[in-house]
C-alpha cells in the first residue's frame, strides 16, 4: 500500500497499514468507516477506508529493545532534533491542501478550518524546532548559600522516556503535533494511539515525520482496540501518557498508572461574561463563531455566555441574526463545501446526546432562540436561554452547537456562576475597561482567562490545560517538554584561585 496515495485526496475504497518502529505493517483486523461525503459519514457513501489495527505483538514489538530505542533519541543532539521539527514543519505546508482535504473527509471539519488546522501543526513544529535548540539548561552557581561555595550546579531537562500520545478526533492533526512536536524536541520516542476517526490523519503525519527524518525506531502509530491501549498506558517501558479525549476516560487512565507523568488535556464548558460596559460591535458574531466553529466540537466552544441585563436583548437578538444569516448564506451544510463554516457531528452516537441534552433543557423550562432543527448528525445552531445551572447544556461539556445565553444583574452573580463548574479551562471577559477587565480575570477560576476575546481562541505556544475535571498537566510546547522532561543535576567542586 502506497500511504502516500492519500496525498491525491480522495482515497476511495483503501485499505491502510499501520506504523510500527517506522515500517509500515499490515494486520489480519481492520477498522473500516466510510469518510464524509456530503454530509454523510454513513453506510451508504461511496467510499471505504479500513485501517489496519495493531494487534496486542505489534504492541509489545513497538516496546522491544526500548533502551535502544530510547538512546537513540537522547542522544539525537540538539541541532539535529531542531533541524528534523523544521522540516516536518515546511513538509506540513507543503501538503497543507491534501492534508486539509483529509481532515475534512475523516472528521467533518470544514475546509477552512482544516486549513486552518495544518497552519497551526506547522507552527506548533517550528515553535518545538526553536525550543528543541536550547531548552532547559542552567548552570546554578552554589555560593547562593554559605555551605555550597565552591560548588556548581549544571541543571539539564533529561527525557523521562517514552511518551504515549492517545488523540481525539477534533484536531486530528494540531492536537497529535502538541503531543509528537514536544517529545521530539524533548529527545522522547514516541507511541501515538490515534481517535479511530483521524486516524489517516495521524498516519500521513507520520509518513512526514520519517521523511523529515526522525529515526525511524522512535515512531509507533498503532490504531488498536481499548484493551491494547490499556496495554500500552500500563507497560512498564511508557513514562509519560498524554491524553486528549474525554474527561471520564482521562481520569480512569491516570487512576490506573498513578506512579507516572499522565497529562490530561480533557473538557470544558467554556463561559463568557459580558459587562455592562462591553463593546457590543462585532460581538454577537464573535460569540457565535466561538459557539458553532466545527459543531462546537471543541474543548474551549462557547457554552455559557453571561450578559448583563441591560444588553442581554442587544446581544440576543445579534447572534440570531447572525445564525439566520449563516443559515441563509449556506455556511452551515457539507464540510466539503468552500466556505461553509459549521458541519454535521462526527456520528449519529454523539448527535443523539447533544440532542437529547438540548431536549431535556427545554423540557425542564429553558427557551430555543433559534428554531431546534436536526437532520441525522447536522444539529442547527442552538441558542437557549432560561436555563438552569443543574441542566446538562451548562454543566457538563456539550460538545455540539449549543449555547445558553444568561442574563445577570450583579458581577459577582455572573462570576460564581461561571465558576461553579465541575470543568476549569479558558474563559474570557468582555468590558471597555481593561483595567476592569484584567482585575475581574483573576477572580475566574481558569486557568486561561482572555479579556475582550472568546474562550475558543488559543496560540499554540501558549500554555494549555484545564483543573478540576478539565485536566491536570500542562500543553503549548514548552510546557508539554517539561512534563516529558525531568531535571538532572550535575554537581561539581572548583577550587578558587586564590
Ligand atoms: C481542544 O479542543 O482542546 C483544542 C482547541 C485548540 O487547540 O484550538
Amino acid at each position: 500500500m502506497d500511504i502516500n496515495g492519500l496525498f491525491s485526496g480522495s482515497p476511495g475504497n483503501s485499505a491502510f497499514p499501520f506504523l510500527l518502529k517506522g515500517k509500515w505493517r499490515s494486520g489480519e483486523n481492520r477498522r473500516t468507516y466510510f469518510p464524509f461525503s456530503g454530509l454523510l459519514p454513513v453506510p451508504g457513501g461511496k467510499d471505504v477506508w479500513s485501517v489496519d489495527q495493531a494487534e496486542r505483538t505489534d504492541l509489545e514489538e513497538a516496546l522491544r529493545d526500548a533502551g535502544n530505542t530510547r538512546r537513540i533519541m537522547r542522544d539525537l543532539p540538539r541541532f539535529r532534533r531542531s533541524r528534523i521539527l523544521e522540516n516536518v514543519s515546511r513538509l506540513l505546508e507543503e501538503h497543507r491542501e491534501p492534508l486539509a482535504k483529509l481532515i475534512v473527509q475523516e472528521v467533518g471539519k470544514p475546509l477552512s478550518a482544516a486549513r486552518f488546522e495544518v497552519d497551526r501543526a506547522a507552527t506548533t513544529f517550528r515553535t518545538a524546532a526553536h525550543a528543541a535548540a536550547d531548552f532547559g539548561t542552567s548552570w546554578m552557581p552554589g555560593d547562593s548559600v554559605p555551605q555550597g561555595i565552591g560548588m556548581n550546579g549544571l541543571v539539564e531537562r533529561i527525557p523521562k522516556g517514552f511518551v504515549l500520545a492517545v488523540t481525539p478526533y477534533n484536531f486530528p492533526l494540531n492536537l497529535l503535533a502538541h503531543k509528537v512536536a514536544p517529545a521530539i524536541a524533548a529527545g522522547c520516542p514516541l507511541l501515538v494511539k490515534p481517535a479511530p476517526f483521524g486516524s489517516l490523519t495521524a498516519l500521513m503525519l507520520g509518513a512526514l515525520l520519517l521523511e523529515a527524518g526522525l529515526p525511524p525506531d522512535a515512531l509507533s502509530i498503532l490504531p488498536a482496540d481499548i484493551p491494547g491501549t490499556l496495554s500500552l498506558v500500563e507497560h512498564p517501558e511508557v513514562e509519560v501518557v498524554s491524553f486528549t479525549g474525554s474527561d471520564v476516560v482521562g481520569w480512569s487512565l491516570r487512576d490506573r498508572v498513578p506512579r507516572k507523568t499522565v497529562v490530561l488535556e480533557l473538557g470544558g464548558n467554556a463561559g463568557v461574561l459580558v459587562t455592562e460596559d462591553a463593546e457590543m460591535d462585532g460581538l454577537p458574531e464573535k460569540l457565535v463563531s466561538g459557539a458553532f466553529a466545527y459543531a462546537g466540537q471543541v474543548c474551549i466552544s462557547v457554552q455559557r455566555v453571561l450578559v448583563h441585563r441591560s444588553l442581554f436583548d442587544r446581544l440576543v437578538s445579534g447572534m440570531v441574526g447572525r445564525v439566520e444569516h449563516l443559515e441563509k448564506e449556506g455556511f452551515i451544510g457539507d464540510p466539503g463545501r468552500d466556505g461553509v463554516l459549521m458541519g454535521p457531528l462526527i456520528q449519529e452516537s454523539h448527535a443523539e446526546k447533544v440532542w437529547g441534552r438540548v431536549q431535556r433543557a427545554v423540557q425542564e423550562g429553558a427557551t430555543a432562540l433559534t428554531p431546534l432543527r436536526r437532520e441525522g448528525t447536522l444539529i442547527h445552531p442552538v441558542i437557549l436561554t432560561n436555563t438552569k445551572e443543574s441542566d446538562e447544556v451548562e454543566s457538563e461539556e456539550i460538545f455540539g452547537p449549543v449555547v445558553t445565553v444568561i442574563p445577570f444583574d450583579r458581577t459577582k452573580e455572573a462570576i460564581d456562576r461561571l465558576n461553579r463548574s465541575k470543568y476549569g479551562l479558558q474563559a474570557g471577559i468582555f468590558t471597555k475597561n481593561l483595567e476592569e477587565g484584567l482585575g475581574l480575570a483573576v477572580n475566574i477560576d481558569c486557568p486561561g482567562v482572555f479579556v475582550n476575546e472568546i474562550p475558543t481562541f488559543r496560540l499554540d505556544h501558549w500554555p494549555y490545560g484545564g483543573i478540576r475535571h478539565s485536566g491536570s498537566g500542562t500543553e503549548g510546547v514548552v510546557y508539554a517538554m517539561e512534563e516529558m522532561t525531568r531535571p538532572r543535576l550535575t554537581g561539581f567542586r572548583t577550587r578558587r584561585q586564590e
